[in-house]
């Protein structure tokens, strides 16, 4: 059904196609019978998938990846779309525009995307205030409910900010985003936003979050904070970042980002794969694998893992556990296989 509604949707461009269907989703779930019916079809309620991880307990351990509800526009309906949970963001301290339109594009053949969106979003406050709204009143729709989605708050750095005062951004959101969301990641690792990357050498991750985890430590109830990383970084810089990791006792390691490679792809996404920005989807999966497995591997295991890039299936989501992840998220994948994905894998998952 959905392979039929995605030839049709491939008509048009990757960006109107979001927000429209995003807004039919929206739609729907505006009324109680419409939200019934679509959790219905698309949420696991097996007991046996909850995950407990860092304390928080997750519905299912497959989540939306960042960049998809960049400013918790959609929380309600992917909710209903049954993922355990969602990244927002990637949210920066003022709004921006992004990158000059068209800035996603389908490489079809290779079940794969590149996108140079430059972290548009409304900007830290706004996000805030649409989080607290969609916090009240899913407590005053179902009290006391520990089924729930979580949320992670993915952070970054404007893109006017010199790289020197990066750690100032981080800190806004941070404080701003704290009360709301679940965790934290920053997003070191788009290459989107010109010199954001050079933040991964290890004495400015050091700043960053040795200054974050401070500000965690004052709060009164501390959030998780992950690292998200590049699969394009070489064995020299992730062994810093996993050294860094142990050392500081970080929270957890999102892998992996999109890459800038264009290894791999097939001649039909030739002309495609000249656009600049980073890809995403079945490509990089190989890849990210290699990059989760070195960082367990160099990291004994003690810095938790989540999983990100080129999971489609549920056999894809068991490879990236198998190779040490405790969660998974689909961003790509969401696009290419459509709404009933989180269904699909955690079926696998639990059958
Ligand atoms: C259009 C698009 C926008 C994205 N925006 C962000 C973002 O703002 N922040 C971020 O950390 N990752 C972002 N990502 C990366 C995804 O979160 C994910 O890590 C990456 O796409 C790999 O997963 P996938 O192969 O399942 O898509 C974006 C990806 C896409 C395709």
């Amino acid at each position: 059904m959905y392979q039929i509604l995605r030839t049709i949707l491939f008509y048009f461009s990757p960006e109107s196609v979001h927000h429209f269907s995003m807004k039919m989703l929206k739609l729907i779930c505006s009324t109680l019978p419409g939200r019934k019916l679509l959790a219905a079809l698309f949420t696991n309620k097996d007991p046996q998938l909850i995950t407990t991880f860092l304390g928080l307990p997750f519905r299912n351990p497959v989540g939306l990846a960042a960049g998809f509800d960049k400013n918790a526009e959609y929380l309600r309906e992917l909710e209903c779309l049954g993922f355990g949970f969602v990244e927002i963001g990637t949210v920066t301290p003022l709004g921006q525009p992004g990158n000059d339109k068209p800035r996603v594009f389908r490489l079809p053949k290779d079940q794969a995307l590149i996108n140079r969106m430059g972290f548009n979003n409304e900007g830290v406050k706004a996000v805030a205030a649409r989080l607290k709204k969609w916090k009240e009143r899913r407590e005053a729709e179902s009290p006391g409910n520990r089924s729930r989605m979580i949320i992670g708050g993915n952070i970054g750095k404007n893109k006017v900010t010199p790289n020197e005062e990066a750690w100032k951004d981080y800190e806004t959101c941070f404080n701003e985003l704290h009360p709301y969301v679940d965790y934290f990641v920053v997003n070191v690792s788009s290459p989107n936003t010109p010199g954001l990357r050079a933040l991964q050498e290890k004495e400015s991750l050091r700043k960053i979050l040795v200054h974050l985890q401070g500000l965690n430590n004052a709060k009164k109830t501390a959030r998780p904070v992950f690292l998200k990383i590049a699969p394009d970084l070489t064995n020299e810089q992730l062994d810093d970042v996993a050294a860094l990791a142990v050392e500081i006792k970080l929270d957890g390691l999102v892998a992996t980002n999109t890459t800038i490679s264009r290894e791999g792809l097939s001649r039909e996404s030739e002309s495609v794969s000249r656009e600049t920005g980073g890809l995403s989807g079945k490509p990089l999966q190989q890849r990210s694998t290699g990059v989760l497995k070195y960082l367990v591997n160099k990291t004994k295991g003690q810095v938790p893992v989540i999983a990100s890039g080129g999971i489609f299936t549920g056999a894809d989501a068991r490879e990236k556990m198998e190779a040490g992840a405790r969660l998974v998220q689909v961003w790509t994948g969401f696009i290419y296989v459509g709404p009933g994905i989180v269904k699909k894998i955690t079926r696998t998952l639990h059958p």
